[in-house]
């Protein structure tokens, strides 16, 4: 798929990006990578993260798509620049777009972020987030076992709450009024998460976010396609798995064909 829209993650996170593309642009066609293989990035050293993500952008790259989308916030945090400066398409993160969509409401003072151990410890969130309003109050909090549990489809699951309950309480405890879920993985939690936080709490996705965002920015370039054009969906794993394929007919909107299994050249 020519001038398709490429869009990776480390594994399922980032279909609730592709899942707000094609409800956002359904005109656009997507390849979509997910890195099933060595997911999670979360808790990988900024080198490693680096190379995959450059990997990851090298096989859409090849695929000829018109965009990258960095689906994944471990990666943006980690590779962004980098991706940037070697590849000639434009490259879009998770970051910037969350961060101005949990500001754009002027009464966030109290700000939870929740991410993979590798997002929290870059401070990409809390630097963007002081940066653009000050004397935020921000809590920041590593939460690398809520990947695994939504990979491994235990979003139903009493384990998932009683593991969340303990990663927000302090959370809660700090009186947050925003809670940034820094992870693509995440928004598949919201229905837990709804049960879990005080109902004036208010949840700020990556991907919605980044949907917007990616909708401004073609629009910019003059490469954004009409709705009549499109809405192809290719879908590349690293390993494939039933987990996967369950979680993608409940998630997406439109069902994926066929799954091809990804070979990436390091
Ligand atoms: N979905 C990813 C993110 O947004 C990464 C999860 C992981 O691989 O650890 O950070």
């Amino acid at each position: 798929m020519t001038g398709a829209l490429g869009i990776f993650d480390s594994g399922v996170g980032g279909l609730t990006v592709v899942r707000a593309v094609q409800e956002l642009l359904p005109g656009e066609d997507i390849v979509y990578l997910g890195d099933t293989a060595r997911v999670p990035y979360g808790s990988k050293s900024p080198e490693t993260i680096r190379k995959f993500a450059d990997e990851d952008a090298g096989f859409l790259i090849s695929r000829g798509v018109k965009a990258i989308v960095v689906a994944c916030n471990t990666a943006t945090a980690h590779a962004l620049p980098d991706l940037r400066s070697r590849y000639g398409v434009p490259v879009i993160g998770v970051i910037e777009p969350g961060v101005e969509a949990a500001l754009a409401d002027p009464s966030a003072e109290r700000i939870g972020v929740i991410a993979t151990r590798g997002t929290i410890r870059s401070h990409a969130y809390q630097h963007a987030l002081a940066q653009k309003k000050t004397g935020l109050m921000i809590y920041a909090e590593a939460t690398p076992l809520l990947v695994p549990l939504i990979e491994e489809d235990w979003l139903d699951k009493a384990a998932t709450e009683l593991v969340l309950r303990d990663y927000l309480e302090p959370l809660v405890e700090k009186g947050i009024d925003t809670l940034l879920l820094a992870c693509t993985h995440y928004p598949l939690l919201v229905p837990v998460l709804r049960g879990v936080l005080p109902e004036d709490v208010r949840l700020v996705d990556s991907a919605t976010t980044c949907a917007e965002h990616l909708k401004r920015e073609l629009g910019r370039l003059g490469l954004l396609r009409s709705a009549a054009d499109g809405g192809g969906l290719e879908v590349h794993l690293t390993d494939l798995s039933e987990e996967f394929e369950t979680l993608a007919r409940r998630f997406l909107t439109k069902a994926p064909g066929r799954v091809r299994r990804a070979v990436l050249e390091s």
